[in-house]
């Protein structure tokens, strides 16, 4: 049975039928679909559409179908039908007979669609709460045990000043706090009902939409039936919410990838998330991450998708809304899959301190120190900042940190340094005295540590 066969007295092609046909992707939105068709039947209960007979037939025959469908969820693949909303209705029908066709009462499958796509994102966004969750737990254990590990920071991929392995921990974790943030904000928007608008103009049926949005779980409906079933807006802020996060997972994965090579040996990644090489037997390549990298880009893609087809559609329903799912499924299962993968590969780095503060001491990470010290004995600190480059380029030239210049030499570019320069230089007391709040020092990373421990279930 079709949806729609009345008006139409031929038959589709077999291959526009194929080509207008969801099924092989909205067949996740199943049990929202089979939801949110129990709530409507309630609801047509209530307005005396349905007995409550009827009504007790529908929702037993939706139930057995749901239980059908987890127990073999290939059961809708093997149908020809455009949707899931069909699937649903035909075996419906099937089930109960002549009853079931009274349920599409008053409903569109235009409101049906997105009430269905906001269920499985409201699912969807808890348990990517969960996962972001984990993977700061995994950021905030390595930080805890790292708070003394050395290691110079970069700008410019040039080491620039020394932090703490626990310190650029924390920094995910900043990231990671926002990307809750942002879902949080974007829950409060999902969690709006749009079932009752129809198809595009509201419903003629005595529907309390109130007390449906409460079934469906839905905090409150949807106040213009027009733009309820024209809004996609929630699907590109899932997007643009997934690039951000993703982007932040690339970034970890580049850092973690530059920390993993030869050059840096920060790090070494388990061999539980690398592989080799078919003719290099000495490599292990860091694959997991890379693919993170590159994976950040098919979600930044979708989100470009998702804009171009919406920019241009007027309201309300078109088909082109039908290509969101596909890109949405696909983007929210990546970005769950990728912070599953980065807690994993996380939990089992293995950080080589000794080489972390070999390469923060060899670094003149101190300079910025040394100018800072200078302007302590009085100078400008454009001048001191001149000078502590000569000086540096003068250690450079002899193959020597900053800090073993003898103090002749040093008074040579600076007549005020003293003895007392060498305390600055050391990297120990550069990170004691970064101690402005959000500061590298000891101090405050134990600080910024408590806290996030603290405030971790609020986020
Ligand atoms: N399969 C459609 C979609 O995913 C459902 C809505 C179809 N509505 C319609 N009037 N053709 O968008």
């Amino acid at each position: 049975m079709m949806l729609w066969g009345g008006r139409f007295l031929q038959k589709n092609n077999p291959l526009f039928k194929k080509f207008n046909s969801s099924l092989d992707i909205d067949f996740r939105l199943v049990k929202q679909d089979i939801f949110a068709s129990i709530a409507w039947s309630k609801a047509l209960l209530r307005s005396n559409i349905l007995t409550e007979e009827e009504q007790k037939k529908i929702e037993t025959a939706l139930n057995f179908l749901l239980q059908s469908v987890e127990h073999d969820p290939d059961l809708i693949l093997k149908s020809d039908l455009e949707d899931v909303h069909s699937w649903v209705e035909r075996e419906l029908v099937n089930i109960v007979g002549v009853i079931g066709k009274k349920l599409h009462t008053g409903r569109s499958r235009n409101d049906q669609v997105t009430t269905d796509l906001k269920l499985w994102c409201k699912h969807k966004v808890i348990c990517l709460f969960k996962s972001i969750k984990n993977l700061k737990g995994a950021f905030l254990n390595i930080s805890k045990k790292n708070v003394n590990t050395i290691m110079p920071g970069y700008t410019h991929l040039q080491r620039a000043q020394p932090i703490t392995f626990a310190f650029w921990c924390l920094a995910y974790i900043e990231m990671l706090n926002r990307d809750i943030d942002r879902l949080k904000d974007a829950y409060r928007r999902l969690d709006i009902s749009p079932l009752g608008c129809g198809a595009l103009s509201g419903t003629s049926w005595n529907i309390n939409r109130k007390v449906l949005a409460k079934d469906l779980g839905f905090a409150s409906e949807t106040k213009n039936s027009l733009d309820s079933v024209s809004d996609r807006d929630y699907v590109i802020e899932l997007a643009s919410i997934a690039s951000i996060g993703m982007i932040h997972l690339s970034r970890f994965s580049e850092d973690l990838i530059f920390f993993n090579s030869l050059e840096s040996n920060f790090i070494t990644l388990s061999d539980e998330v690398t592989s080799g090489s078919s003719i290099m037997p000495q490599k292990k390549n860091p694959d997991a991450l890379e693919l993170i990298r590159s994976k950040s880009g098919r979600v930044i893609g979708f989100l470009m998708n998702i804009l171009v087809v919406l920019k241009g559609l007027p309201l309300s329903y078109n088909k082109d809304m039908q290509e969101d799912k596909r890109g949405l499924f696909d983007s929210l299962d990546t970005w769950n899959n990728c912070l599953l993968m980065s807690t994993l590969i996380l939990e089992n780095i293995d950080i080589n301190c000794s080489r972390c503060l070999e390469a923060a001491q060899k670094s003149y990470a101190n300079a910025t120190e040394l100018a800072d010290y200078l302007v302590q004995k009085g100078l400008a600190f454009r001048d001191a900042h001149h000078i502590t480059g000569r000086i540096v380029l003068r250690a450079i030239k002899e193959n020597v940190p900053l800090e073993n210049l003898n103090l002749n030499i040093l008074k040579t570019y600076c007549n005020n340094i003293d003895n007392d320069v060498y305390g600055y230089l050391t990297l120990e007391s550069i990170l004691k005295k970064r101690n402005s709040k959000g500061g590298v020092s000891f101090q405050q990373v134990k600080y910024a540590i408590e806290n996030v421990t603290k405030d971790f279930d609020k986020y």
